[in-house]
C-alpha cells in the first residue's frame, strides 16, 4: 500500500511564480519598510502569509459562478446559499457580508456596548479590534496548554471553563455573550474539542448568555474531532459540523477560509434577538439582505465551497500538509507549536532566535529573514500584532513570538513545501546572524498591517 498522501485533485489552470535574487529581496524589503505585508505579491516566491482568500477554487465553483443570479433583491443565489448554511448550522437566519470582519463589526455593534466583556479562547486580531472599537473588552481565556508551544494536547484551542465561570460569577452582568474561535487561529490553529464546546455552551446557558462561534475553520476543526475525540471516528464530517453548530446561538464566518472562496463571509443566527438590528446595519454598510456585501456569483461559489470542504479526503490531505511541514521543520531542529494545527505551522521565534530580546520583536524579525533567505512570506503572530504601545511609550509584549506559515487551500504542491522546509532549516543553521527590528512608525489599531521598521 503506498503511504504518500497525495493532493486529492489535479491542476487545470496554473499561475507562474518567480524567484528573485537575495540582493533584489534586500532592496524590496527595505522599500517595504521591513514589513512583509507591504511587499508586492509578485516578489514573493511562496506566499504563506495567510490561508485567507488565497485558495484555489474548483472547476465546480467556477461553473457555479456562471450561474450567479445578480438580482438586487431576492436572488436565487442567496436562497441556494441559505439552504446549505441552514443544513450545516441549523440556524435559520443568514446575513451575507463581504468578509469576516464585516460580520464581526455588524454583530458586535448590535450585540455589545461600552464596558461589556466578551470571553473567547483567543480572539483573532480583527475580532478583538472590532470588539474594542465598540468599547468592549475582548478577553482571551484559552486553557494554559494553549499558551505552551511544546505541550502536546489534542485540543489546545479549548477554553478554560473555570476562568469563564469566574468571570460569569464576578462580572456576569457585563457579559453580553461568549465567543469561541474554531479552530483557534491565534493560538496555533488548534482545535476545540466537542466536549469543551458542549460544556462551554452549557455553562453560558446557565448564566443566560448566548454563544457566538467564530467558525472560519469549522471543517478543519471537525476533522480534528473525528481523528482525535473518542466517539467521533465513525461519524461523518457533516454530522460533526452539525453537532458543533448546535451548541452555538449564532456564528460569524470568514468564508475566505473553509468557505473555499476568495471573498465572502456571513453571520448566521439561531433566533431573532439581534436579527433586525443586524440586517438594518447590513443595509446601511454592506448591501441589501439577500446579497449583503457580495455578488450573486460569490454566493454561488460559497454554496459549492461549503459542500466541498466537508470531503474527508480533502480534509485528511489538508491536516496532513501542516503535519508534514511540521515534521520536516522539526527534523531540521526548528521548534514549532505542537501538535500542528489545521491551516498552518507556527514557528517558535524565541527558540529560533534565542539571542534576541522582546524589544527586538523576534517573530517579526524572523518573518523578514525567511523572505530574505528564500522568498517565503509568513506572518508574525507576536508582539507587533498583539502587543501595543501606550501613549507614554510603554510597550506591552505578547507572551508568544510565533511566525505563522499559513497554507492556501489547494494551491501549493508537496515540492513547494519541501523547498520551504529546506530554506527554513538552512536559515536555522545560521540563525545567530539574524538581527532584531525596531518600530519606526505605527497606527493605533491593527498596527502590523502598516507599521514600519528598521533593523536594530
Ligand atoms: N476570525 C478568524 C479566526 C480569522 O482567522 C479571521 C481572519 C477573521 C475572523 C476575519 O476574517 O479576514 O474575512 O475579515 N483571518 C485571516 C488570517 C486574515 O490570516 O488568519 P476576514
Amino acid at each position: 500500500m503506498p503511504t504518500t498522501l497525495i493532493e486529492p485533485f489535479r491542476i487545470k489552470s496554473v499561475e507562474p511564480i518567480r524567484m528573485t535574487t537575495r540582493a533584489e529581496r534586500e532592496a524590496l524589503l527595505e522599500k517595504a519598510h521591513l514589513n512583509p505585508f507591504l511587499l508586492h505579491a509578485d516578489d514573493v516566491l511562496i506566499d504563506f502569509l495567510t490561508d485567507s482568500g488565497t485558495g484555489a477554487m474548483s472547476a465546480k465553483q467556477w461553473g457555479a459562478i456562471m450561474e450567479g443570479d445578480e438580482s438586487y433583491a431576492g436572488a436565487r443565489s442567496f436562497f441556494r446559499l441559505e439552504a446549505v448554511i441552514q443544513r450545516l448550522t441549523g440556524y435559520p437566519h443568514l446575513i451575507p457580508t463581504h468578509q469576516g470582519r464585516a460580520a464581526e463589526r455588524i454583530l458586535f455593534t448590535v450585540a455589545g456596548k461600552p464596558g461589556d466583556i466578551v470571553p473567547s479562547n483567543t480572539h483573532f486580531d480583527t475580532t478583538r479590534a472590532n470588539l474594542e472599537a465598540s468599547g468592549v473588552v475582548a478577553l482571551d481565556l484559552v486553557i494554559p496548554e494553549g499558551l505552551q508551544p511544546r505541550t502536546i494536547h489534542p485540543f489546545k484551542g479549548n477554553i478554560d471553563l473555570d476562568r469563564v465561570e469566574d468571570l460569569l460569577k464576578r462580572d456576569g452582568d457585563k457579559v453580553p455573550f461568549g465567543m469561541l474561535t474554531v479552530t483557534n487561529n491565534s493560538g496555533g490553529g488548534q482545535p476545540v474539542s466537542m466536549a469543551n464546546l458542549r460544556a462551554y455552551s452549557a455553562l453560558l446557558k446557565r448564566y443566560g448568555k448566548p454563544l457566538v462561534l467564530d467558525v472560519c475553520r469549522f471543517a478543519e476543526n471537525a476533522m480534528f474531532v473525528k481523528l482525535r475525540e473518542e466517539g467521533y471516528q465513525d461519524r461523518s464530517i457533516e454530522s460533526i459540523v452539525q453537532e458543533m453548530f448546535s451548541y452555538g446561538d449564532g456564528c460569524t464566518m470568514s468564508a475566505k477560509k473553509d468557505g473555499m472562496v476568495n471573498i465572502g463571509g456571513f453571520i448566521a443566527l439561531k433566533d431573532e434577538r439581534w436579527l433586525e438590528a443586524a440586517r438594518n446595519l447590513l443595509i446601511l454598510t454592506e448591501g441589501f439582505p439577500t446579497y449583503g456585501g457580495l455578488a450573486g456569483r460569490d454566493l454561488e461559489a460559497l454554496a459549492v465551497g461549503l459542500e466541498e470542504v466537508l470531503h474527508e479526503d480533502y480534509l485528511r490531505y489538508r491536516l496532513r500538509t501542516a503535519e508534514y511541514m511540521g515534521e520536516k521543520l522539526k527534523a531540521g531542529g526548528v521548534q514549532i507549536v505542537e501538535p500542528t494545527g489545521g491551516h498552518a505551522v507556527y514557528i517558535d521565534a524565541k527558540a529560533f532566535l534565542p539571542h534576541l530580546q522582546s524589544e527586538d520583536y523576534p517573530a517579526w524579525s524572523l518573518a523578514n529573514a525567511l523572505y530574505l533567505e528564500g522568498g517565503i512570506r509568513g506572518v508574525e503572530i507576536g508582539s507587533v500584532m498583539f502587543g501595543r504601545r501606550d501613549d507614554d511609550g510603554t510597550e506591552h509584549y505578547h507572551p508568544m513570538e510565533l511566525v505563522r506559515l499559513a497554507f492556501p487551500r489547494r494551491v501549493y504542491t508537496q515540492s513547494h513545501f519541501d523547498y520551504a522546509a529546506e530554506v527554513i532549516c538552512e536559515l536555522k543553521s545560521k540563525a545567530e546572524q539574524v538581527k532584531g527590528v525596531r518600530i519606526t512608525k505605527q497606527s493605533k489599531y491593527l498596527r502590523h498591517f502598516t507599521a514600519q521598521f528598521r533593523w536594530a
